[in-house]
This record gives C-alpha cells, structure tokens and sequence, in this order.
C-alpha cells in the first residue's frame, strides 16, 4: 500500500534520508483524477528515479472560474489504487491549509511564455500554476519533476521558473497519450456527457489535419476558415486558439518553419478541451 502523507513536515521527514543517502527522488505533480497520461508519467518517473512522489492537489490558486473548481473530479481512492501497480513512494495530498496557510502572500509570476495560449484566455492561471509548481518542487526537494507534453506551455512555464529561480530539478517532457480515437486523455474528459463524448475527437481530427497541409507549406489563413467550421460543425462552441506557433519560445507562426506546434482550446457542451501536436 502506497503511504499517503497529508502534512509538510511528515513528507520533509520521509524525504531527508533518501536525499542524504543520494537517492534521485523525483516529482510527479498532478491535480488527480489520474489517467494513463498521468500514469505515463509515473512510469518514466519510475525508470530514472529511485524513489518516487506522485502529488494530488487540487491548486484553487490556477482556475479562474469557481464553477470549474468546484466541477473539478476528485477521486482520491481511485487515484491511491491506481499508483499501487506502480509501486511509488508516496502520495503527497496537501490541503489548502498545508499548501496556502493564513498570510501566504507570495506570488510567482513568469512573464513573456504566459501572455499568449492559455495565458490569454484564463488570466491569472500560470500564476497559480507557477506558484504551486515552485512549492511542490521546494517541498519534495525532488531531483526531477516530470509533466506532459499535453499542457505544452505549463511544460515550459516550469522549465523557465526553475532555470530562473535557481531550483536544482530537471524537468523532463512527456508525450501526449491518447484515446484510441485521438482525444487527448484528461481528467476533464469525465465532465463530458455521451454525446459530447462522441464528437470531442474531432479537435484532434482537425489538427492532424491541418498539420498535415502545413507541412506542405500551406498557410494558416489559408487553412483556418474550415477548421473552425468543422469544429462548429461537430458542436465546439467557442475556440480560444487555434494557432501555429514556435516549440521553443511561442511566438506565433503562420507558416511551418522548424519546429512549430498546433496549439487550440475550444469549448464542447460547456468543457474546455486542449490539444496540441507537432508540426
Ligand atoms: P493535471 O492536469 O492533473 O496534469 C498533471 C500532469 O499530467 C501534467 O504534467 C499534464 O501535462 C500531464 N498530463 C495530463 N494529461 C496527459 C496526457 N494525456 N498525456 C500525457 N500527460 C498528461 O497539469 C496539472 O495537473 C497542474 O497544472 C499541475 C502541474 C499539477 C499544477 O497544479
């Protein structure tokens, strides 16, 4: 059984001797709701690290919507059951109290990175997710945190704040895993009705798409006007992006020069779902 630590000075005292000992610790932080994309990422976790710590918190500080935190799934028994098979560490499950007690008043902000993408559309998000992010790294002293690929700018907001901020971590990039039908997997995925569930496949459809005619030189203008009406089509209501942009720094592109991603968020029946691919 996988010990469940919920106080900051229990899991410092865990942790200490395998730091002494020069055991590689590593972090996998997640809000639950655990999935095979999270479990991906407790299995490379697990082939490069000696000791493992999987943490559950759900940040109120990263959603700017109290009905989206409030709807947020929370499934902790399930989540403890599924990193038995794993055989990890711990699972550091924080309340709001350990996280953020009475005073806290430190912000992290990373600037430039946050202003386009999500950034845009869900103000004040990266904030939280950078502050959560730097405690979380501070708090299991890990030598390597591991995030997917799936949040492409969460994965490069926290490799620029622990460069900047001096944290001796390595973060390490993992590969979207999918449904077989090419949805991207996501704990939101659970918030989506029968239905909803049904058409979500086509964000994907319609990036592959695109990246593929991107390849072959197109420009976005050229390609946008149907994407956006294919995924109307299938029932999105609002796109907040569907844009090409650079791997490393963002800025926006409207042609495929190396190496670029395809970015998009769109609401279906009232979910917000992201994806994005390579170019
Ligand atoms: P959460 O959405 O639970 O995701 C936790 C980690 O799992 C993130 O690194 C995310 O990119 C990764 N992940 C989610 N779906 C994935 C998929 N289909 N394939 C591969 N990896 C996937 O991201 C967060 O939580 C939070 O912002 C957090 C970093 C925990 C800070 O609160």
């Amino acid at each position: 059984i996988v010990p469940i630590f919920r106080d900051k000075s229990e899991l410092r005292a865990l942790i200490t001797p395998w730091k002494r000992a020069g055991e590689v610790v590593g972090v996998v932080p997640t809000m639950g709701a655990l999935h095979d994309g999270h479990l991906s990422l407790v299995a490379a976790a697990k082939a490069v690290c000696d000791r493992v710590i999987v943490t559950i918190f759900v940040n109120p500080k990263q959603f700017n919507n109290p009905e989206d935190l409030a709807n947020y799934p929370r499934t902790e028994e399930q989540d403890a059951r599924k990193l038995e098979r794993f055989a990890v560490d711990a699972i550091w499950v924080p309340d709001g109290e350990q996280m953020y007690p009475a005073g806290f008043s430190t912000n992290v902000s990373v600037s430039g990175l946050t202003d386009c993408l999500c950034g845009a559309t869900r103000p004040g998000h990266f904030d939280g997710v950078a502050t959560v992010v730097s405690k979380l790294f501070l708090q299991t002293s890990a030598d390597k945190a591991f995030f997917g690929e799936k949040d492409y700018q969460q994965l490069q907001v926290v490799t620029r704040l622990a460069a900047d901020l001096d944290i001796a971590i390595e973060v390490v990039g993992c590969p979207t895993i999918r449904e077989e039908d090419g949805l991207a997997m996501s704990s939101r995925n659970l918030l989506l009705s029968d239905r909803a569930r049904v058409y979500a496949p086509v964000l994907n459809e319609v990036m592959e798409g695109m990246a593929e005619t991107l390849q072959t030189g197109s420009e976005m203008s050229d390609l946008l006007p149907d994407a956006v009406k294919r995924l109307e089509t299938a029932g999105f209501t609002s796109i907040d992006y569907l844009e090409l942009r650079a791997a490393d720094d963002l800025r926006l592109l409207q042609s495929a020069q190396a190496p670029a991603r395809l970015f998009a968020a769109a609401w279906l029946a009232g979910v917000r779902l992201i994806d994005n691919i390579a170019v």
